[in-house]
């Protein structure tokens, strides 16, 4: 019996479906689960007679894999992925590669590949994005770890996973380390961005222009055919239609509290860290938080009164505002993607990452949740200039956004009379007009600091770098407090 290609560990939907999906790409595959019915049931159930191999240890599934050995973990994020790593170690030779296909923590994938670098293997952390059905027909896939492992993978990856329209493989070679994880956890994080504007603009349809969820899924239909045009839009003009038994949209009946497995968190807490103004992923964060609050929400909204401002337009005046709400969505979408490619030039400087920005929104623009016709327009721009600091300075984008400005503005000035919350519209349109400002009012906030604190400032007619500080009250001294930011 010849060996197999890769070896994958974990047979939950996800996993199962990767193996299916390489398996009818013409490679052989060994399996291995830790409650091992589960390899039992998956060999005589959706894999018989497939070219797939069960193994009941992983002494097993070490023993049938083809050298150097590469084997895909697909177990849950955390304690599981260190366990599995630990445990293959001993069984593996030199330049085996352990492949860690989880939605891992980025610092995680640069400790376990230091870790499994030591040992003298090799380790790719990557990330998989699409849900079960991109894992069986075409995920996105942004692997990042020990380079020498790429041209291993590569094969497997670039045949499994999604394609454009050209062909183009949705996979690519992100760095090192953990710089796949970190690409999947800014998708993660524009996932929550995009996520959010969609329900925004839902918001304002439903509670502000009184829109049935039959209207709303016709305007959604209608926004597919525009630069919206995304999967996110997608499964939102689906759910609309989707009536429940009793006949009713099924979303009418939904709880409005909003989970989150905490990628989205991450991405925000890596802004933080680099000091990068990631707003409008902050504000789909803490937007599923406030809705989690749904109990204090129901109180508040009796003590504090909970009514939304009806728009009392005429039908032409409500068919102008819902095309003013897609401008707002998207002029809102064009910042929060140059927030998140901001985040990601900047950690690649801290982590040493030598990012290839067209080619991340290639592996975005298909497979994944966040694939849209406008990462298209995001490679163009990187493709024009791999350098590019900010999105906003492309042509096509400074052009764009200046197109939308006016009627952003109205949405986010109507939603705040009305009382419909817009948090991503607002502080995207905050971000814009904050970045295209010569002057801020940071002088103010500057000798605030060096009054209460001696902090110091610098001066518009000095050079950088030279510090000032004065004495504002005329009994401080002279001593300043060391300058350092952090
Ligand atoms: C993907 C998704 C996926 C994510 C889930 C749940 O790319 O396929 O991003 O990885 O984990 O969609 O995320 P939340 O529970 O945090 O919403």
């Amino acid at each position: 019996m010849s060996k197999c290609d890769i070896g994958l560990i974990g047979l939950a939907v996800m996993g199962e479906n990767l193996v299916m999906n390489m398996e009818s790409k013409g490679f052989r595959v060994a399996v291995f689960n830790r409650t091992v019915e589960k390899v039992t049931n998956f060999v005589n159930g959706r894999a018989a007679g497939k070219n797939i191999v069960g193994c009941m240890s992983l002494e097993e599934l070490v023993d049938n894999l083809e050298k150097p050995r590469r084997i895909m973990l697909m177990v849950k994020a955390g304690k599981p992925v260190d366990d599995f790593i630990d445990k293959l170690i001993p069984l593996l030779e030199e330049g085996d590669i352990i492949i860690d296909g989880g939605n891992s923590h980025f610092p995680d994938t640069i400790r376990r590949c230091e870790y499994v670098e030591s040992k003298g293997m090799r380790f790719i952390g990557t990330g998989v994005s699409g849900g079960e059905e991109g894992a069986l027909n075409g995920p996105s896939m942004m692997p990042g770890g020990t380079p020498s492992a790429w041209e291993y993978v590569k094969p497997i990856f670039q045949a499994i996973c999604a394609k454009v329209e050209d062909g183009s493989p949705c996979c690519d070679w992100v760095g090192e380390n953990g710089a796949g994880h970190f690409v999947k956890m800014v998708h993660n994080g524009i996932e929550y961005g995009d996520m959010q504007l969609i329900c925004e603009a839902y918001q304002l349809m439903r509670d502000n222009l009184g829109m049935s969820a039959e209207e709303m899924h016709e305007v959604f239909k209608a926004w597919k055919k525009t630069e919206l045009d995304s999967y996110l839009i997608d499964i939102t003009t689906d759910i609309l239609a989707y009536k429940d038994e009793d006949g009713e949209p099924i979303v009418n009946h939904i709880l409005d509290t909003a989970g989150q497995k905490g990628t989205g968190k991450w991405t925000a807490i890596a802004a933080l860290d680099e000091g990068v103004p990631l707003t409008l992923i902050g504000e789909a964060v803490f937007s599923r938080c406030l809705s989690a609050m749904k109990s204090e929400r129901v109180n508040a909204s009796k003590a504090l009164g909970g009514s939304y401002q009806k728009f009392n337009g005429t039908a032409e005046e409500k068919a102008a505002f819902i095309e003013s709400i897609r401008k707002a969505l998207l002029a809102s979408k064009i910042i929060s993607y140059a927030q998140g490619y901001t985040l990601m030039r900047t950690a690649a400087k801290t982590y040493n990452w030598n990012l290839n920005y067209g080619g991340i929104a290639l592996m975005w623009r298909g497979g994944c949740i966040i694939r849209s016709v406008f990462l298209g327009k995001i490679k163009e721009a990187y493709d024009r200039d791999p350098s590019l600091s900010n999105l906003l300075l492309d042509p096509y984008f400074k052009d764009k956004i200046a197109s939308l400005v006016p009627e952003w503005r109205t949405v986010v000035a109507s939603a705040v009379l009305a009382g419909v919350p817009t948090p991503a519209f607002a502080s995207a349109l905050s971000y814009f007009d904050g970045y295209r400002s010569e002057f801020l009012p940071a002088n103010l906030l500057q000798a605030q600091r060096d009054y209460f604190g001696a902090h110091t400032y610098e001066r518009l007619d000095h050079e950088r770098g030279e510090f000032f500080h004065t004495d504002w009250t005329g009994h401080g001294g002279n001593t300043s407090a060391g300058v350092y930011n952090a």
